[in-house]
């Protein structure tokens, strides 16, 4: 049977399913048992061994234990490990993510472990360096870990954590009650922990952070979609006052670096209520255990140097476990571990729902839509129902967007807001003349004007009339982009990533390569 893991990337966490991650962990503890008792050749076999097999390192922003836990990891399978100078390297020439890793790929290397600003780069990799090594006859597709994007997910470190927490839960996935405290805003690593904790059965998820570091809102409706009991607080002191403490606590650090300057002035004040004091030790649950991904700072540590050496301390085995992680990652990747995983048969895909219904038209034009001047059109088309129930400032500033996007500008015809009998508003927009709208402009019209309907005119009769929804997923035209600045696919990186969204469980687009959330009416440049 094929490897599933060998050639895989590891871009968010949800790219490895539970089981996966459940094998993955079972490997993890027999290689820290191999270690633990110098049984060497147990060891042994968990080493790549190929002189040729080429990792490469290629971190655009700072960092130690991801860096050097990877380095060392690499360096314990004897591979050839290679660290991209990325000062001297032609980023600074302005040459694209696409051409850089295309020209590393072609040279032997299967693994590209990166870190980066720009957030969905891994994604983008795989496709583009897939295609590059299929055009150019490669032995090998590579594959790509993200060591962290941007504020977007650090799935890497979601690994290591929760094997520390399920080292400390004696091996449970029943439940887990955790605190993240700290910077939920810019912490990459708690973002990876929306989907990662669906590793347990029962997740109960309290948010420790004030308002400027709180976790933005769409991880929020994520963890709730995903059934998780999520609490919000606004201090450690605020999250004390309360009986119901987690007996795990993950603190990030405030990622000060990454904040303007009002925000600095108040830096104070937002260290302090994340920072753990002395006089909230006999409020924690026995048995309390504390994590940090760290690093933690040198003058403002949030978990106070008094603490390392007491039984809350977590974060230094969790950190150890990095590496022992890391290792059985790469090899899972290379396709030297994982060969006896057999995945229990993946559920069938449910049947992609309706989004394009034909409605048989009744042969004559309503009464109402008459009254509204449908009528003179012999031929033409009509969209109705558009944003039904919003405002009508709102619905007209809407039409101008759907003319655009769905190139009716400039053409004869007209479009208006009207009052349904029960009270609600909704936009009209005609068009006389010969038109013939294919698949893809349905699709267009569609994802900028759920819930419409399209009536094509012939000879003064409706000849098709269809309903709308939201597409599941939005791709294939020049005209989207992500909102995000820091995503790849957004235009201010220059990167000529076509964007793509996918339909979230309430109805709104996530873009594929960042995560971010978009209404529908946000996804089209205009
Ligand atoms: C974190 C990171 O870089 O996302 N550290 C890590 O990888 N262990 C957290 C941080 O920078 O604060």
């Amino acid at each position: 049977m094929e490897n599933s893991f060998k050639g895989r990337s590891l871009c968010v966490i949800d790219d490895f399913s539970k089981e996966e991650r459940l094998y993955f962990f079972s490997l993890v503890r027999r290689l820290q048992e191999a270690v633990r008792t110098n049984d060497e050749a147990a060891v042994d076999s968990f080493r790549i061994k190929d002189p040729d097999f080429g990792i490469y390192e290629v971190f655009l922003e700072d960092s130690t234990r991801t860096k050097e836990s990877f380095r060392n990891a690499a360096n314990f399978h004897h591979v050839k490990l290679t660290e991209m100078n990325t000062e001297h390297s032609s980023f600074n020439k302005s040459e694209s993510y696409a051409d850089t890793f295309n020209t590393l790929c072609g040279y032997n290397n299967r693994i590209f472990v990166i870190r980066s600003k720009v957030e969905g780069v891994c994604r983008y990799l795989k496709e583009e360096c897939t295609a590059y090594a299929r055009r150019n006859g490669l032995p090998y597709v590579p594959a790509f870990i993200n060591a962290g994007d941007g504020k977007h997910e650090h799935p890497t470190q979601e690994l290591l954590d929760e094997y520390t927490f399920l080292q400390d839960n004696g091996w449970d996935t029943g439940s887990i009650h955790i605190a993240l405290v700290g910077d939920l805003y810019h912490g990459r690593t708690v973002h990876s922990k929306v989907n990662g904790l669906t590793l347990w059965k029962s997740v109960k998820v309290d948010l420790i952070a004030p308002e400027e570091l709180a976790m933005p809102e769409h991880y929020v409706v994520q963890m709730r979609e995903n059934g998780f009991d999520v609490r919000l607080f606004g201090s450690i002191e605020e999250y004390l006052a309360q009986a119901d403490v987690a007996g795990k606590w993950y603190f990030t650090r405030p990622q000060l670096e990454r904040m303007g300057e009002k925000i600095l002035a108040k830096a104070d004040r937002l260290r302090a209520s994340i920072t753990f004091r002395p006089e909230f030790m006999d409020r924690l649950p026995q048995d309390t255990r504390f994590y940090h991904p760290l690093p933690r700072h040198k003058v403002h540590p949030t978990i106070p140097t008094f603490l390392d050496d007491t039984p809350l301390n977590g974060w230094e085995r969790q950190s150890i476990n990095g590496m022992f992680c890391r290792i059985v990652l790469l090899g899972l990747v290379a396709g030297k571990l994982g060969g006896d995983f057999v995945p229990t048969a993946a559920p069938e895909a449910a049947p992609e729902e309706e989004w394009i219904r034909e409605i048989i038209p009744d042969g004559a034009p309503k009464k109402e839509e008459v009254s509204e001047g449908v009528r003179p059109i012999r031929n033409g088309i009509v969209i109705d129902h558009i944003c039904r129930g919003d405002q009508p400032e709102e619905i007209r500033r809407h039409m101008i967007l759907i003319r655009r996007v769905m190139n009716l500008d400039g053409l004869k015809g007209g479009e208006w807001v009207s009052q349904s009998s029960d009270g609600r508003f909704k936009g009209i927009i005609f068009r006389p003349g010969n038109f013939t709208l294919d698949h893809k402009q349905v699709k267009r019209l569609a994802a900028v004007a759920p819930g419409c309907t399209l009536n094509i005119i012939k000879d003064g009769r409706v000849a098709k009339k269809y309903r709308t929804s939201l597409p599941p997923r939005i791709y294939n035209f020049d005209d989207l982009m992500c909102l995000n600045e820091a995503c790849i696919s957004n235009d201010s990186q220059n990167e000529n990533v076509q964007a793509m969204f996918l339909k979230t469980g309430d109805g709104r687009y996530r873009c594929a390569y960042c995560g971010k959330v978009h209404t529908f009416k946000e996804i089209f440049r205009h």
